[in-house]
């Protein structure tokens, strides 16, 4: 029994037929750069979202970049972010032209410690960024709290977080803005590229509108410099229909994650990841900690199980932000979780089988090495 690490086929097969009428739609209404399919998911994804406002943008690096942009972050600005993260919430500040400052992450929760985030605030520091890693939520109230007492705005990078919950409130409705990725392997994966921006400011949602389509309200009437990341029409329709799953894919999700957590509590050498009080957690990823790391990626592969590793550098380590001087143990959480994390295999049609087969590889092949 092979067991990918994640298997999309399985997800399609299930909405087959009603993916093939939504897209027979779009090309009925040669709808395919915005227009109507994108607009009606727009609305369905504010509201999923608890928010006012959604913008369809084509990825999710735009969504965090125009939200940047937006929010006024340009040139001699400052972004605290996590160095634990997808490269693209660094490059979204760089191609502002601001500066990200990275601060170490909580080691429980793996997401942004908000009690450092005061020593990383100079007078240029305009926004902080946290991470929703993996699809749980970081202690927002506490960097909001910290953000409202310095006047800086908070963008919630919820690109792996979608349908997550902080005390009952949804992912990217709580900082000023919420980006999101529909990359085809998230939790809401698109056919193809796409990316949301979901916010209650109103002022700023018509901005983030304009910015996406060349800064025109009206067709070739450009009231600001914009460019162009506009969702496709495709994307739109295939997410409607996605949508409509993705509360009850991310229940499997969640029972998928406590099965793991029940047959790997008493393995030696696996930390297996916590739900804080505060969160309703939706693994995206779900990451173990080992010191065997590598070995053990092999091992399972050698049984036909599949794994990965988010991330494998940390971005302070990157070549690409080599020039910002951080060093090897910068920031000792965030190294630590480069070095130990494995991510199992994890999607809502994974089986308890297939769950089992993955933990008894992990303990015979964890339990030979004590
Ligand atoms: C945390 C995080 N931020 C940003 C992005 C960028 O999204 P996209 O790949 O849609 O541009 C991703 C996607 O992998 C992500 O995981």
């Amino acid at each position: 029994m092979k067991v990918p690490f994640l298997d999309l086929k399985a997800q399609y097969a299930s909405i087959k037929d009603e993916i093939a009428i939504a897209l027979q739609q779009v090309l009925d209404n040669t709808a395919f750069a915005g227009g109507p399919f994108v607009e009606k998911f727009e609305k369905d994804f504010a509201l999923f979202c608890q928010c006012e406002h959604a913008i369809g943008v084509g990825n999710g690096t735009a969504a965090l970049w125009a939200a940047l942009l937006s929010l006024g972050v340009g040139p001699g600005d400052e972004v605290i972010t996590a160095p634990n993260t997808f490269i693209a919430t660094a490059e979204a500040i760089s191609f502002c032209g601001a500066k990200p400052v990275f601060i170490d992450v909580n080691e429980q929760t793996y997401n942004l410690n908000p009690i450092l985030l005061e020593d990383a605030i100079t007078p240029k520091t305009k926004a902080i960024i946290p991470v929703q890693l993996f699809g749980q939520m970081a202690d927002m109230d506490s960097i909001i709290e910290v953000a409202r007492a310095h006047g800086l705005f908070v963008i919630e990078d919820a690109c792996q977080a979608h349908g997550a919950e902080y005390k009952g409130r949804r992912a990217g409705s709580i900082g000023d803005v919420g980006c999101f990725s529909f990359y085809p392997g998230k939790n809401l994966g698109a056919y193809g590229e796409a990316g949301a921006v979901v916010t209650n400011n109103a002022e700023l949602a018509d901005k983030i509108r304009m910015f996406r389509d060349h800064g025109q309200k009206k067709k070739y009437y450009h009231s600001m410099i914009g460019w162009n990341a506009r969702m496709d029409g495709f994307q739109g329709a295939v997410l409607s229909v996605k949508l409509k799953y993705l509360a009850e894919w991310n229940e499997a999700r969640r029972k998928n994650a406590q099965l793991y957590n029940s047959f790997l509590a008493d393995v030696d050498d696996v930390i297996t990841p916590m739900e804080a009080d505060y969160a309703k957690h939706v693994y995206h990823i779900y990451a173990i900690c080992t010191k065997n790391r590598d070995e053990l990626i092999n091992a399972l592969a050698e049984k036909d199980i599949f794994c990965g590793i988010h991330y494998p550098v940390p971005i302070h380590l990157q070549e690409a932000y080599k020039f910002l001087g951080n060093k090897k143990g910068s920031f000792p959480v965030a190294e630590r979780c480069a070095e130990e994390f494995v991510s199992l295999p994890m999607f809502a049609e994974l089986s308890q089988e297939q769950i089992q087969k993955v933990c008894h590889k992990i303990k015979c092949f964890l339990e030979v090495r004590v």
